[in-house]
């Protein structure tokens, strides 16, 4: 069937199988162009399927031959039904990493679930042996806890006080005013519940107690910091919350990891077009702000960018991890230059519905949401009957 973008609110109701493959094809010659980084061999990524999560599996496979076994939550096709993107990611990936001769197989399940932690390991015990690194790029509004069986809902609000800020409405382009009332303490809690780090030191917990863990095993978690524009909305807000109890945890789990010799680290990532970001309010029109003096300044970076150099210039260089003082790796040093963030605070206080054309990026942040869906790319005939189910190869 022919497949266009059908939108609502924040999200693409359809996705492009051949556009999603064109994605991923994209993103591995990226990989290559920039050549092999001596980094992981076995790796592990939870929340593989879009996003920073996709592109970590992109990287280890493609710039260090690793085999990688990837989990998500998405949904299938049917006849007539388009899946979510990430299924068609993940197909696109199976088939690239079997040319390329690489071992990839990927879990479609909730990975908040003891089933599917106990089902990974199993897999990893099967085929791989041991894992020596494991990525943490969940991106999920709800986590129903495996213990208490309570299912847990993140929400985006400020804590405290009232936020009042400009947002924009990407599909219109119309810069307006947004309030958003604070939160309760209960909130808080079920945002930690969500995207905080205790389902990460459940992954780490049950990987090491199955000897899933090689010597010297890395784990890694991304995060967000951001700028005081965001902040009551981000990382003084509930999501912030979460992100502090995430950083916490980071260290929780390095004393686990002592047993292996193994670390744990957050990396504080750039601010990108995702589908978990375009939800938030106010960060679609920092983003427009910030992806165009970033583009013109020549330091624009999508996730593979992001990513790529995190792996290479950051984790893998052969010397020390380096961190700042709260023991974070910050790949988001170029959208936190000086420089940057007071261009985009001086476009901020003028950004109206009339400005944002010339001072913003909005048909730059539109296409990158196209995108996420497989639409927009060059090279994909959208007029053509596209086949919807798509199997992936290697789902266990
Ligand atoms: P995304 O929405 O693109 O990816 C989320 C991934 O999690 C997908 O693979 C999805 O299938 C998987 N997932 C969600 N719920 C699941 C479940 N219950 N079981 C198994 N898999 C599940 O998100 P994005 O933006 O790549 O976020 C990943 C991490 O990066 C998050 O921790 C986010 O806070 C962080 N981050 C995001 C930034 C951004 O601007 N997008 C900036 C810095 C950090």
């Amino acid at each position: 069937m022919v497949i266009e973008p059908r939108m609502r609110g924040f999200i693409c109701l359809t996705a492009h199988p051949k556009g999603c493959e064109q994605n991923v094809l994209n993103q591995i010659a990226y990989v290559r162009s920039k050549g092999p980084v001596d980094g992981p061999k076995k790796v592990l990524v939870i929340g593989a399927s879009t996003g920073f999560g996709l592109s970590s599996r992109i990287t280890s496979a493609f710039g260090s031959n690793a085999g990688t076994i990837g989990v998500f939550f998405e949904k299938p096709p049917q006849e007539g039904k388009t899946a979510s993107p990430g299924w068609y990611n993940s197909a696109a990936f199976q088939r690239e990493a079997e040319k390329a001769g690489l071992y990839a197989k990927s879990i479609n399940g909730d990975a908040f679930s003891t089933e599917v932690k106990d089902k990974t390991i199993a897999l990893i015990k099967a085929d791989l042996g041991q894992i020596d690194l494991v990525i943490y790029s969940l991106a999920s509004p709800v986590r129903t806890h495996p213990v208490t069986g309570v299912t847990h809902r993140s929400v985006l609000k400020p804590v405290g006080k009232t936020f009042t800020n400009k947002t924009v409405d990407f599909h219109t382009g119309i810069v307006s005013n947004v309030t958003i009332e604070p939160c309760t303490e209960e909130d808080i809690q079920n945002t930690v519940a969500v995207m905080g780090g205790e389902d990460w030191q459940m992954w780490m917990e049950a990987l090491l107690q199955a000897d899933a863990l090689s010597e010297n095993a890395m784990t890694i978690a991304y995060s967000y910091i951001g700028p005081s524009l965001t902040e009551a909305v981000y990382r003084k807000g509930t999501i912030g919350k979460a992100k502090d109890d995430l950083e916490a945890t980071a260290f929780k789990i390095t004393d686990l990891l002592k047993k292996v010799d193994g670390k744990a680290y957050v990396s504080v990532n750039k601010a990108l077009v995702t589908q978990a970001s375009s939800a938030i309010p106010v960060i679609p029109l920092y983003i427009s702000l910030l992806y165009k003096d970033m583009k013109e300044k020549g330091i624009h970076e999508g996730c593979i960018e992001q990513i790529q150099r995190l792996f290479e210039q950051r984790l893998y260089t052969g010397a020390d991890i380096p961190t700042d003082e709260k023991g974070r790796i910050r790949i988001d040093d170029w959208e936190m230059r000086a420089d940057v963030q007071e261009k985009v605070a001086e476009t901020w206080e003028v950004a109206t519905t009339e400005t944002l054309p010339q001072i913003g990026d909005l048909p730059g942040y539109k296409s990158d949401f196209l995108n996420l869906f497989g639409f927009g790319f060059a090279g994909v005939d959208y007029q053509a009957d596209a086949q919807e189910v798509v199997p992936i190869e290697g789902l266990v």
